[in-house]
């Protein structure tokens, strides 16, 4: 059985003292959604992980928006994930669509950072999603089948397990205009059928999440799909209350 998973994705809002305020906020939400079996947790910017780490309870997943490939050196700017681990942060985010446009990451260096993680234990969210011309030209399931075969290449299926995936069409991200759930299903069942042909039942256990514009009033939707297995979300998450309209949509 895949475990629900509602991952917030901060992007560049918050600073130390405002995350530090949700974090000391969320215990009783993040305490319910644990007894009803689902995982939650936040992605916040570097600055932040350290002081989300400190203050939240135990069970928040915290997790980062990036990291760099290389264990370390000379790489002005980069985080590594030797310095993630020390903090206590298990999970990261790769190949958010505003990182592969405004950053160049490519899913071949999504790849090499997701093998960087499987390595040491590290829990990768492999984010894919095409743009609305894509979309509109009905290439969605050639384009996100390169980005799934290229940032899965060369992992092992023992490996593959332990990833994420999250599918977050473009042009549904801080639009308001989210995918309808049949349209995530779609994709997503689709990217359900090619980590089968890749890894066979361990395709089962790879979770896959829905990402764009999800909201309080939708995620419920979303969750009644076979194949959607939670959501990344963020402009929904970075307010308590509607962190917590998250949950109680995820529950149903
Ligand atoms: P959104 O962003 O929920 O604000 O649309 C989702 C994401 O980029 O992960």
């Amino acid at each position: 059985m895949r475990k629900k998973l509602l991952l917030g994705n901060w992007k560049m809002n918050k600073t130390p003292s405002e995350a530090k305020e949700f974090a000391l906020g969320c215990p009783k939400m993040v305490e319910y959604a644990i007894s009803k079996g689902i995982e939650v947790g936040v992605a916040p910017t570097f600055v932040c992980l350290q002081t989300v780490k400190e203050n939240a309870p135990k069970g928040l997943i915290v997790a980062a928006q990036n990291c760099n490939e290389h264990p370390s050196g000379a790489y002005t700017g980069e985080i590594s994930i030797a310095m993630l681990k020390e903090i206590g942060i298990d999970t990261v985010i790769l190949g958010h669509s505003e990182r592969r446009e405004y950053n160049g990451e490519t899913t071949e260096k999504c790849n090499e950072k997701m093998k960087a993680l499987l390595a040491e234990g590290m829990v990768p969210v492999y984010c894919c999603g095409e743009s609305l011309e894509t979309f509109e030209a009905g290439k969605t399931k050639p384009w996100v089948e390169e980005q799934i075969r290229g940032g899965f290449a060369g992992i092992e299926a023992k490996d593959a397990a332990k990833i994420v995936v999250a599918y977050e069409p473009i042009w549904a991200i801080g639009t308001g205009k989210s995918a309808t759930k049949e349209i995530a299903e779609d994709t997503i069942g689709f990217i359900r059928s090619i980590l089968r042909e890749l890894y066979g039942e361990v395709a089962e256990d790879i979770r896959i999440l829905y990402g764009g514009s999800v909201k309080p009033g939708n995620i419920a939707e979303y969750m009644s799909e076979p194949d959607i297995d939670g959501a990344l979300v963020g402009g929904a998450s970075l307010a308590l209350d509607s962190y917590q309209g998250l949950i109680e949509g995820l529950v149903g």
